[in-house]
């Protein structure tokens, strides 16, 4: 018998067109200007603060495996929920990823939204998962859900795994508790795992949370990427019930997370009111930047994530080439319910006041 690597490789894997990024190639981004362009949060006070926690790094830190239960101790305090039910995971995608290594087996449906965050679909097919788009339409204000389709798809598919960022990136659309609640209600009656994906959590403080106890089919994924500034750290949770977050630690490795991560999480969790001023100075950045664009007669979207987007339509090629100097963003989308949309991630009013400038000389 000879060597096939086709013969030893995982079906859905090779059946699929799973196509990946470069992981050589790639330039990294450009120091000298702003990166609004991956929805992380660069916020300069809270940089002091963690940079701060990082001059002290332990400097066993670097050399000892992590010990990451004072962390599991202290996020259950402040999030008030039982340790039973947490599960730190590698950011937030790490944990997106343990949900379908626990519950998708090849050939099992799974509904998302699209667009959406860009794993879903690549776990999708990485899991040999069918996968059930609903899509999002375009409204006068940008994207908007269609709500019922998603609770009829439910209904009609009975889908292992149904997965809502919540909000969606990139559209930046909520669902509130009500409609949160009736979702769970729905995939519970049809026997479906609801992962709900707070990544902008508390950017956004709409929480599926209180729902926890009450529906045993329900998974929040967070992350300390977006609102904590912690995006290089690669670390997030699981809450799920206990039941379900046993399977989640069954499928543990060694180390859940690193101990850098241990050692910056314990402090940063005593100072979450650090992270509730930046999310402040973020909101107060957005609010500044979307009524100078609104003012200049572009279109923006109600977004609800670390991100805002603005048409600026006939004006566009003028504003990119105004900002190429200063800023990176999102300059267009290829999806019908964002085309004419650019988005920038959330800074403070300081961060955007220079590009509002460049703005609006290239519109004068
Ligand atoms: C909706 C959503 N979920 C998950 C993630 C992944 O975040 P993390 O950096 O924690 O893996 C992102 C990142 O942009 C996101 O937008």
């Amino acid at each position: 018998v000879s060597f096939n690597l086709n013969t030893l490789v995982k079906d859905p894997l090779l059946s699929s067109d799973l196509y990946r990024p470069d992981w050589v190639q790639n330039t990294p981004r450009a120091p000298a200007l702003l990166w609004l362009d991956k929805n992380e949060n660069m916020d300069a006070d809270l940089l002091k603060v963690t940079n701060g926690i990082l001059k002290n790094l332990d400097p066993l830190a670097i050399a000892t495996y992590p010990d990451s239960g004072p962390v599991y101790r202290k996020l259950s305090e402040l999030l008030q929920l039982d340790p039973k039910m947490l599960r730190l995971t590698p950011g937030s995608d790490g944990g997106i990823r343990i949900v379908f290594d626990a519950i998708v087996s090849p050939g099992d449906k799974v509904i998302h939204t699209s667009p959406t965050f860009a794993m879903y679909p690549v776990y999708c097919k990485m899991f040999g998962a069918k996968p059930i788009e609903v899509k999002y339409v375009r409204d006068a204000n940008g994207p908007r859900l269609n709500f019922s389709e998603l609770l009829t798809t439910i209904k009609n598919e009975r889908a292992k795994l149904v997965c809502l960022p919540n909000p969606d990136s990139p559209t930046g659309t909520i669902l509130g508790l009500d409609e949160l609640r009736t979702l769970a209600k729905t995939c519970f009656s049809a026997n479906s795992i609801l992962l709900v994906d707070e990544a902008y959590y508390p950017i956004s403080d709409v929480t599926a949370q209180p729902l926890l106890n009450e529906f045993p089919n329900l998974v929040i994924a967070r992350t300390f990427a977006k609102a904590w500034g912690l995006a290089g750290l690669r670390v997030g949770y699981l809450m799920a019930s206990s039941q379900l977050t046993e399977i989640f630690h069954k499928l543990r490795p060694m180390y859940e997370v690193n101990t850098v991560a241990v050692f910056v999480l314990d402090r940063m969790l005593d100072k979450y009111d650090v992270v509730l001023a930046s999310v402040r100075r973020l909101l107060a950045g957005r609010d500044y930047f979307l009524d100078e664009m609104r003012l200049l007669g572009f279109e923006t979207t109600n977004s609800h994530g670390n991100f805002v987007h603005v048409n600026f339509s006939v004006h566009a090629e003028k504003v990119h080439s105004a900002l190429s100097c200063r800023v990176l963003y999102r300059k267009a989308f290829a999806e019908p319910c964002l085309t004419g949309y650019s988005r920038f991630s959330l800074t403070t009013r300081e961060g955007f006041e220079p590009i509002v400038s460049l703005i609006r000389g290239a519109v004068r």
